[in-house]
């Protein structure tokens, strides 16, 4: 399936609460109101972004950067477009856009019983961390995910590698 994936527009707000209310906040009390994601996008440490078709949106995600960190608020793909590789392409890109601005790890949080999306984010890399009970309104339980990118000891690590590969001795 042929998509792009490119910014959000504070236009589009509305519907990607409502694309967070039915795909990700279902049966929970609906927190990402259109007003919320709207500062989102407006916010310059968050990016919000969508992967469209022919005019139609196929799947968004929302992430926060903080200095070394970033937080992937929101990500969802509309239900007849899964397993088509889309969600991978978005965190993808989320993931090189945080790489360029020096981001070392990427945090997240699922709902605990969301079989699909811990399968989704373990192919990913994600590594599953802390069980956090009760972290949705007291009802359900958080499981936090995360990914380190790279870290300045393996940083370090290749620039050593890289200078022995292209070292010469001087004649
Ligand atoms: C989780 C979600 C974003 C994945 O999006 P997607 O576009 O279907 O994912 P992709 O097609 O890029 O999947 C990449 C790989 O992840 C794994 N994967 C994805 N969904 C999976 C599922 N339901 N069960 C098992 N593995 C899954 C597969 O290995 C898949 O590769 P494959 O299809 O070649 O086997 C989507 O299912 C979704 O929107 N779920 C509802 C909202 C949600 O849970 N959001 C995440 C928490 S905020």
């Amino acid at each position: 399936m042929s998509f792009s994936i490119r910014l959000a527009r504070s236009a589009e707000a509305a519907q990607l609460a409502r694309l967070s209310r039915d795909l990700i906040e279902y049966d929970l009390p609906w927190r990402w109101s259109a007003e919320r994601v709207l500062r989102c996008l407006k916010d310059r440490a968050t990016n919000g972004i969508v992967a469209v078709a022919g005019g139609r949106i196929l799947g968004f995600a929302l992430m926060h950067y903080l200095d070394a960190e970033a937080h992937l608020l929101l990500l969802a793909v509309t239900p007849a477009q899964r397993r088509s590789g889309v969600g991978r392409a978005l965190v993808t890109w989320l993931e090189d856009t945080a790489r360029v601005a020096g981001v070392g790890t990427i945090r997240l949080e699922v709902r605990a019983g969301n079989e699909g999306a811990r399968a989704f984010y373990r192919q990913l890399g994600y590594r599953e961390g802390q069980l956090l009970p009760g972290y949705y309104e007291g009802r359900e339980a958080a499981l936090r995910l995360s990914r380190r990118l790279w870290s300045p000891a393996t940083e370090a690590a290749s620039q050593v590698k890289a200078l022995l590969l292209n070292w010469r001795p001087s004649t």
